[in-house]
């Protein structure tokens, strides 16, 4: 089966912009994108650089865009993607500056790692036997333990894209890992460095994560558990846990969202005047602006009835 290969390329010794090459590969119906890149390599262009080792999703080394997502090259099919004579196009993890080629430089995807504690640190005297916990508890944390940390999530993480500062879905993911684990005496402490700005508030639920995870750890659900764990936890002194707070009681009581008193509740007093200033006159502007006087629905009680309800 002929692939044709459209792969990003920079040299940064020799190139002072990156530019693209084509190839084209002969390979069984069954081949893999890695596949095609190491016959590249191999047999037509031994300047080509990536990264790859275990060939069967474990490692995590060859995660790079294929398509315009991040994936595991070796667990790509070419069949998978390839629609009738289209070129495949091959480039770099987004969110990372690129070394080489394919390679990019993961140091911030490491060291955001590190300031998680990813690690148990269990309190009190050591155990006399092995710590044994509950099958469900060990359920809830596998699907996180699935994690490769190939960076699939945060190449497509859009908040990254913005904010090179904001933990991003990898290392949450693995945050909630050990936060959530029962042997881990540290949870707290744990919970309060995640809710400080960088952290679980400042994700925009894009779902982009959930996508391209080759392991389903679905880090976006991930840190969503920790929101909960944090507010449950009494860590509801943050912007994202009063944003939540305020969003759900404006529903609650009016059966709608009243943005005053949401942006009020979010930034505090007076803060969020100077803070929101700009961003109201600009809708102001527009005639965007939402009702000073906030109205509820004629069926607001109705709503109140499913919050209570649901218990909320
Ligand atoms: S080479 Fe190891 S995950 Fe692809």
């Amino acid at each position: 089966m002929s692939t044709k290969l459209d792969v990003y390329r920079f040299d940064p010794e020799t190139d002072q912009d990156p530019s693209r090459k084509q190839y084209e590969v002969d390979l069984p119906e069954y081949g893999t994108v890695l596949e095609g890149l190491l016959e590249v390599r191999d047999a037509q262009d031994g300047t080509l650089s990536m990264r790859c080792s275990c060939r069967s999703a474990i490692c995590g080394s060859c995660s790079m865009k294929i398509n315009g997502q991040s994936r595991l090259a070796c667990k790509t099919l070419i069949s998978q993607i390839e629609h009738e004579g289209e070129t495949i196009t091959v480039d770099p993890m987004g969110n990372m500056p690129v070394i080489k080629d394919l390679v990019v430089d993961m140091d911030s995807f490491w060291d955001k790692m590190k300031t998680v504690g990813p690690y148990l640190k269990p309190e009190g005297p050591e155990p006399e036997r092995e710590n044994l916990v509950s099958n469900d508890s060990m359920m809830r944390l596998a699907v996180a333990m699935n994690c490769i940390m190939c960076g699939a999530c945060v190449s497509d993480c859009t908040v990254l894209e913005v904010d090179k500062s904001f933990l991003g879905p990898a290392a949450l993911a693995k945050a909630f890992r050990f936060a959530a684990d029962p042997r881990d005496g540290h949870t707290e402490e744990r919970l309060k460095s995640y809710v400080e700005p960088s952290g679980i508030w400042d994700c925009t639920r894009c779902n982009m994560c959930v996508q391209a995870c080759p392991k389903d750890v679905e880090p976006m659900e991930r840190i969503m558990d920790m929101r909960v764990m944090a507010i449950e936890s009494g860590l509801t002194d943050s912007r994202g846990a009063r944003h939540v707070e305020g969003f759900s009681n404006s529903v609650k009581h009016s059966g709608l969202l009243d943005e005053f008193a949401l942006a009020r509740k979010t930034f505090g007093f007076p803060k969020w005047g100077f803070e929101l200033a700009p961003f109201g006159i600009r809708r102001l502007l527009r005639r965007r602006l939402p009702p000073i006087i906030h109205k509820g629905i004629s069926t607001a009680k109705r709503v109140t009835r499913i919050f209570e309800r649901l218990g909320v």
